[in-house]
């Protein structure tokens, strides 16, 4: 089957063919309908869970999927052939990813049904972006209906999932952004936009919010000085998070998506309940996987990229 792959760390991505998987006992087998991308896809290429996981090569890129599928393993299964899925692809070891024909997946682990009236290209991209909002809401950050979240980084995948869920919750969202994305951000839920390349974040988010804001979600900051700019802005004994490890000690907690079929489900029930829908910026075979791929290092996210295989 076609996928692609890295042949070794920090090396360029390319489309290659490798043997079709075929699933064990307790496994099916997807057929992959749509990929999508997640900065989490070049990372793991640049080495990022070297030393921390097995790894095989070339080494299958991506996690997000929604397909359909295909062949179910030896062993009782509480999928049949045919069952619209879809899931995060994350088990050891890492190489077996989705940007390919096919993926097998173990029963029990980050994968769930598309209930009827959600497509499996809406479904496809929901899955890191989507729990790992989840996630926050419920575990990462503790806000009620009124408080404000100051979340940075808010027009991409996880920050567009983060925005509708939490106006779901009235929980108030202030989006930082680059550039002008009022329209997209206020379609979403957001109660503001504060463009960070022409205002100050502290002045702006200052102006409007007195006493500091319930919660901080800092989705950007690569080192712990920025995250500080963002966590000043939070109210004493308020919470401040990274999902990007940027966190020290005391300031704030650095987040670590732990996905299950069970939060999957959870996330299929806010998308039938209409809560979250994130956008699809673009739809590209796999062969265009490479080029999106160094396109996202640069940023300019605005919601999820697909590919079909
Ligand atoms: N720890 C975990 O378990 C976990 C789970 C999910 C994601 N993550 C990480 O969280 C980060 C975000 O993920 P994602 O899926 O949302 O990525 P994404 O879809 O690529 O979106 C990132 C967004 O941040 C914006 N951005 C970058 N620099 C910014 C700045 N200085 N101010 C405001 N916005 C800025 C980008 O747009 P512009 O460039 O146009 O500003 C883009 O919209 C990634 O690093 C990802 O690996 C971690």
């Amino acid at each position: 089957m076609r996928a692609v792959a890295v042949p070794a760390f920090r090396a360029t991505p390319e489309v290659i063919h490798v043997p079709k998987p075929s699933p064990g006992p307790g496994e099916v087998l997807v057929k992959i309908e749509y990929a999508a991308l997640n900065p989490f896809d070049w990372q793991v290429a640049d080495g990022l869970l070297d030393g921390r996981a097995p790894h095989v090569f070339p080494l299958v890129l991506g996690v997000d999927f929604a397909g359909r599928v295909d062949v179910v393993g030896p062993g009782e299964n509480r999928f049949v052939v045919g069952d619209a899925v879809y899931g995060q692809a994350g088990r050891p070891p890492v190489g077996t990813g989705t940007y390919a024909e096919y993926v097998t997946m173990p029963q029990d682990a980050a994968i769930a049904g598309v209930p009827d009236g959600i497509t499996l290209r809406a479904a496809a991209a929901l899955p890191t972006a989507g729990m790992t909002a989840l996630q926050i809401l419920r575990t990462g950050v503790a806000l009620e209906p009124g408080d404000t979240l100051l979340l940075v980084g808010a027009a991409g995948g996880v920050g567009s999932a983060l925005t509708q869920l939490a106006a779901a919750r009235d929980i108030r969202v202030v989006a930082v952004v680059r550039g002008d994305e009022r329209e997209r951000m206020r379609a979403l839920g957001a109660v503001l936009s504060i463009d960070s390349t022409e205002q100050s974040v502290p002045e702006a988010c200052g102006r409007v919010v007195l006493g500091g804001v319930d919660a901080v979600v800092d989705l950007v900051s690569a080192d712990a000085s920025s995250f500080e700019t963002y966590a000043r802005l939070m109210r004493p004994g308020g919470a401040a998070l990274s999902t990007r490890g940027c966190a020290p000690p005391g300031l704030g907690v650095n987040f670590h998506l732990t996905a299950s079929g069970a939060l999957l489900d959870a996330l299929a029930a806010a998308a039938v309940a209409g809560e979250i829908h994130v956008p699809v910026e673009g739809e590209y075979p796999l062969e265009k996987v490479p080029e999106a791929l160094e396109r996202n290092r640069g940023g300019g996210a605005r919601g999820k990229t697909l590919f079909v295989p």
